[in-house]
């Protein structure tokens, strides 16, 4: 970022304070009010972040109006087409795509990876069978730093580079089992040749009792719907993780922080509730039904998948997931889905409505992919899980900035106090 030459003036009290204006490579200019506290005595004020930029970044670019995505510069677009999650991981965390070279070393350190430390059995084997996966993932991970201590000084790059391996490889063991686990079935292990969407669809579908081949296409799919998830600026529970990161804990720890806040039905665990919103619709003439209560101000119904922070136009992951919901239903055979008549249906009903293009609301990427994941066999249970490790990359290379960055500080933002002022005890037989 540079400083521009634009000052930013405000005037208190008749006092005026002259506050820098930095310049990104792309998006809006901010104003730095670093010393605002100390020359003024004032705080600002933002919940939910609106207006605030919280960090600087070279990993995502968003541009809400215009439904960009970049990562390190690239459209997230072109990212799906001819790219695949692991050389889009290797892009994020080391800021370059891959050569040949560079590829094949990355592939096979991140597949000696995949396994995890035997008594994690026994960890799984401690929750209910009928646990949420999520639940099973916020442990197991934060779990990890029990049983992978080698790799908790974040103050040593060698164990930071394994933490990060380590967690993008071990996710897709920890959601397949957290899954196996739900059913009653007995966990398979990774495998070293196949690819890294090829060996999850195994871990999740494979019995030991007969041969389990992955269809080239789902895995295909899969691994585009890793890609879409992979990284997104500074989201609700990349936030998270920076914000644990800041006090100095370690990696495992810190995603484990990033997949709880994850779970929550207005972030990543939208895909599980807007199947379910979409199942609950059942058929297409229900649906104005449905609108109606999505605008009633009484009625806490909201469309489910619908709606973002930043994405005032369409979100660039929904284009593509829309294109391989088509895809892989066609190939399943199943594309007359009602599920997916019902949010084809919705999606132009919503989108033809005035209240949702007044208010921007438009499918995100949590529309398609539960159809696509649902025709793919996984649970509702399992969406989040997904999303989670897919998103795990994109934590732990903000998380990877951040530390590697001399000039962070632990984050601690203040308050607008709205409690009692001082007052002096009472004694309980003397109170009303
Ligand atoms: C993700 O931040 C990210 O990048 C997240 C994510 C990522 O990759 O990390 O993109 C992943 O979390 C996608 C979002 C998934 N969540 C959902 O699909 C849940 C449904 N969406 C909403 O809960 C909501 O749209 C949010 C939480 C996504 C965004 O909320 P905002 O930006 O805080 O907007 P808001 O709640 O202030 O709503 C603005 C207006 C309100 O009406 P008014 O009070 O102005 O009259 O729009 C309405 C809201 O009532 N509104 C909706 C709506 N979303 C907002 N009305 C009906 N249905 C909806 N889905």
């Amino acid at each position: 970022m540079a400083d521009t030459p634009i000052k930013a003036t405000l005037t208190l009290d008749g006092q005026t304070y002259d506050l820098p204006v930095l310049s990104p490579t792309e998006g809006p200019d901010v104003i730095d009010i670093r010393k605002l506290y100390a020359q003024t005595g004032m705080f600002t004020y933002d919940p939910g972040f609106t207006s605030t930029a919280s960090c600087d970044s070279s990993l995502t670019y968003i541009d809400g109006g215009e439904g960009i995505l970049l990562h390190r510069g690239y459209t997230i677009g072109e990212l799906a087409e001819k790219s695949n999650y692991l050389e889009v991981c290797y892009l994020l965390l080391y800021g370059e795509l891959p050569s040949l070279k560079e590829m094949e070393k990355f592939q096979k350190t991140i597949t000696q990876h995949t396994m995890l430390h035997e008594q994690m059995t026994g960890f799984f084997k401690g929750f209910r069978r009928d646990a949420h996966p999520m639940a099973i993932m916020v442990g197991v991970v934060g779990a990890m730093s029990a049983f992978y201590h080698d790799s908790t000084d974040i103050n040593d790059p060698q164990q930071r580079e394994v933490a990060t391996h380590r967690l993008i490889a071990k996710m897709p063991t920890i959601a397949a089992w957290a899954y196996k686990y739900s059913i009653g079935q007995p966990f398979i292990y990774p495998r070293n040749d196949l690819d890294y969407a090829s060996n999850f669809l195994r871990m999740c579908f494979a019995v030991p009792a007969e041969d389990y081949e992955v269809s080239p296409i789902l895995a295909r799919a899969m691994d585009r719907i890793f890609t879409l998830h992979a990284d997104h600026e500074q989201n609700a529970s990349t936030s998270t993780v920076r914000l644990a990161s800041s006090s100095g804990a370690n990696p495992f720890a810190c995603i484990a922080a990033g997949v709880a806040c994850l779970w929550g039905p207005s972030h990543g665990g939208a895909n599980q509730a807007c199947l379910e919103m979409l199942r609950e619709i059942g058929t297409v003439d229900r649906i104005p039904e449905f609108i109606a209560r999505a605008k009633d101000k009484d009625d806490p119904f909201r469309l489910m998948g619908f709606g973002h922070r930043v994405y005032k136009n369409f979100d660039p992951r929904a284009t593509v997931m829309k294109q391989s919901a088509d895809e892989v239903l066609d190939l399943l055979g199943v594309e007359d889905n009602p599920i997916l008549q019902v949010a084809k249906e919705l999606e132009k009903a919503a989108l033809a409505d005035p209240y949702f293009a007044e208010k921007k609301l438009f499918p995100n990427v949590d529309f398609y992919s539960g159809i696509i994941l649902e025709a793919m066999g996984f649970p509702t249970s399992m969406f989040t899980p997904i999303f989670a490790l897919s998103r795990t990359v994109g934590w732990i290379s903000q998380w990877k900035e951040m530390i590697e960055d001399p000039s962070m500080k632990i984050g601690r933002p203040r308050q607008l106090y709205t409690g009692e002022s001082k007052r002096s005890y009472i004694a309980a037989d003397e109170r009303d």
